[in-house]
């Protein structure tokens, strides 16, 4: 699974998969990882270490000739070793910026996007890498990091054990043998996005005090975040404490590697459940490709769940009083969640028969195909890229933790995104129009909330073609350094389905350019003319009637 995981559908997705991995296991012995060898290690002056190895030269990913890549852990404690991939532009490493990207979930890693999405390699179903001529790497340095600790090849410890085949969490040797080498981590540590940014800004940290021994070329400070899914709530509050963090660097208050702030982009992230709430039964039933996912019935339903009295609104706004701080408001805004999941959200899945991240797809949808999690399998790879454990694509042990604090309603992320706004940086949000969980119906509800100074101007730009090559991939409204993208025929993860556009939109958003045609520089007034409305349409895709049943 990727993006963000349904805790409503788990037990039945995983029933089905816990009989057959019963029988696996009883029939098979499996092999722990062995160590990498020819681990380098460097230790940084703000005395943490870095460990690792140059996956390229092995011939692992990113195969561009002069192209270096670098993998392995940034060590902040002996509790803390957190995954990175890091790899230099294809264009200009010294000068190109450099990029942190990061998924969602919560617990879900960020090699998705790397490997599915925007990295410099995609692999085969025959598990063979082949070169993505649209990788981000095309125009930026970028660094993609495994958080928080338990999600990919992160940990605090590692322990030879096996995956509970109902709950998929971590559980020791004693249960059902030693399937493998499995991060250790007490997950409730880290378990809201705003102590994941303290932690992040610290790998950061970590991670650029060794850069100058690890990659003497890379020269530029210029910094851009961009994220995806629950990375709706991560970009807005890492960005946000990483600048406020850098202001004290600035300052002398505090040590550290001084960046410069560019950008934050945002592909179909959840940001404010208040406002995307409301989006969920529009969506199902009235989105640009014709579908009517639900009947009139489940669809009132719906509706009404989220507009009745101590109903998801009524409860997330509940959770917005208090103050996050107690056990009591945890549980006040985890059964806000589940209200919210459960009956706004959730019943498209029980009765539309169709995609969490594509409408278009049945529910049991193979796209984009996850062959790279069996390539991390591979002992050569693994070796390659200096790790010893096996891989966790999406971390139920995270996610439930952030489960028990209702982080997924907190009022906190609009909040944080109105204050980038006023800084002189640039915002992009991109949306696939044919994602439902982060559908863009509710990613312009938000462009269209925030208040900043510019809101008023914002919100009277209009929409207009985003265009590469003469070829429109979307339309785009933009007032000055903020703008707001839907990108046709895209599920969540938008670099898959449309590589160039979104390149494009990264881009354009890095170097100044206008969003819409990357002709122009932006100035401060710029503005998009057009239509109020994003109002173009896709003619109906009827469901395959040969649905896949793999469920990953
Ligand atoms: C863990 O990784 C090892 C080495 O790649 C592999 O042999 C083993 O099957 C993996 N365990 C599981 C449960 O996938
Ligand atoms: C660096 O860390 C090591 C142990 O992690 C410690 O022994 C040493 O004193 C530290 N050095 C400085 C300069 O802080
Ligand atoms: C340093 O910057 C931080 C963050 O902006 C601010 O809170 C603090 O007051 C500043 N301190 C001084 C001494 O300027
Ligand atoms: C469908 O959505 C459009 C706006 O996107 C709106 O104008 C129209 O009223 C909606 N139709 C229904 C039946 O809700
Ligand atoms: C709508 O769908 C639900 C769930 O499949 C079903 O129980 C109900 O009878 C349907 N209602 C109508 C009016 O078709
Ligand atoms: C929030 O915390 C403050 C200070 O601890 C307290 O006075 C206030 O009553 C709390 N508010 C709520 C809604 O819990
Ligand atoms: C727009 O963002 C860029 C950084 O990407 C910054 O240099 C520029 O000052 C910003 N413009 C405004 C008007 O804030
Ligand atoms: C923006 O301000 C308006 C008017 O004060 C308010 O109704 C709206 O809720 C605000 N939006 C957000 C996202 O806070
Ligand atoms: C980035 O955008 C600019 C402006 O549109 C364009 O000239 C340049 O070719 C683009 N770079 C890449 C690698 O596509
Ligand atoms: C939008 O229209 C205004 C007023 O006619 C014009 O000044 C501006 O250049 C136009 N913007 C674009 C991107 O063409």
């Amino acid at each position: 699974m990727r993006g963000f995981r349904l805790v409503l559908l788990l037990p039945l997705a995983a029933s089905s998969w816990a009989l057959s991995e019963i029988e696996r296991a009883s029939m098979i012995t499996r092999q722990l990882p062995k160590a990498p060898t020819g681990v380098k290690t460097i230790t940084t002056p703000n005395n943490f270490t870095i460990r690792y190895k140059e996956p390229g030269s092995e011939g692992v990913c990113e195969t561009t000739p002069g192209v270096k890549s670098y993998s392995g852990y940034v060590d902040l404690s002996p509790r803390s070793h957190t995954f990175f991939w890091f790899f230099e532009s294809r264009r200009d490493p010294a000068n190109d910026p450099v990029t942190l990207w990061l998924n969602g979930g919560p617990g879900s890693d960020s090699l998705i996007g790397l490997f599915e999405e925007l990295g410099p390699c995609h692999i085969h179903s025959s598990l063979e890498s082949y070169i993505n001529p649209y990788s981000w790497n095309e125009v930026s340095n970028i660094l993609f990091l495994s958080q928080p600790l338990g999600v990919g090849f992160s940990y605090s410890e590692t322990e030879a054990g096996s995956l509970n085949p109902l709950t998929g969490v971590v559980e020791d040797g004693s249960f059902a043998g030693a399937q493998g080498r499995y991060p250790v981590v007490d997950a409730t540590i880290i378990d809201t996005t705003d102590l994941a940014a303290h932690a992040t800004w610290e790998v950061l940290q970590g991670f650029l005090g060794g850069l100058p021994q690890l990659d003497a070329e890379i020269k530029s400070k210029e910094f851009n975040l961009w994220t995806e899914s629950y990375g709706g709530h991560y970009g807005p509050a890492f960005f946000n404490y990483f600048y406020e963090q850098n202001a004290r660097i600035a300052n002398g208050t505090a040590h550290g590697v001084q960046l410069d702030f560019k950008s934050l982009g945002i592909i179909n992230g959840i940001i404010d459940e208040a406002i995307q709430a409301s989006y969920y039964p529009e969506f199902a039933v009235n989105n640009t490709y014709g579908i009517k996912a639900v009947n009139e019935t489940v669809y009132n339903y719906m509706k009404f769940a989220n507009e009745m009295p101590n109903g998801c609104q009524d409860q997330v706004a509940l959770c917005k009083l208090t103050n996050r701080t107690s056990v009591a408001d945890y549980a006040i805004c985890t059964e806000a969640t589940n209200m919210c999941r459960d009956n706004v959200e959730g019943p498209y899945y029980q009765f539309g028969g169709r995609g969490v991240y594509d409408i278009r797809h049945p529910y049991n949808d193979p796209t984009p195909p996850s062959y790279y999690v069996e390539y991390l399998q591979k002992d050569s790879v693994m070796d390659a890229i200096g790790v010893d454990i096996n891989y966790t694509e999406a971390s139920n042990d995270v996610y439930y933790a952030f489960q028990q604090t209702g982080d997924f309603v907190w009022p906190n992320f609009i909040e944080d995104l109105e204050k980038i706004l006023q800084l002189p940086v640039r915002v992009s949000l991109g949306y696939g129009d044919a994602d439902y969980i982060c559908n863009w119906f509710g990613g312009q509800a938000i462009s269209l909330a925030v208040n900043y100074t510019h809101a008023a101007q914002f919100r009277t730009a209009g929409y207009t073609p985003m265009t590469v090559d003469g070829v429109e991939y979307g339309e785009t409204r933009e007032y000055g350094n903020f703008s707001f993208t839907r990108i046709y025929q895209a599920g969540h993860e938008v670099p898959y389905y449309q590589p160039i556009a979104a390149l494009q939109l990264f881009n354009r958003t890095l170097f100044g350019w206008d969003i819409a045609a990357g002709t122009t520089q932006v100035s401060p007034g710029y503005r998009t003319n057009g239509t109020s409305r994003a109002t173009h349409t896709e003619s109906y895709v009827p469901l395959s009637t040969t649905s896949s049943e793999t469920v990953h």
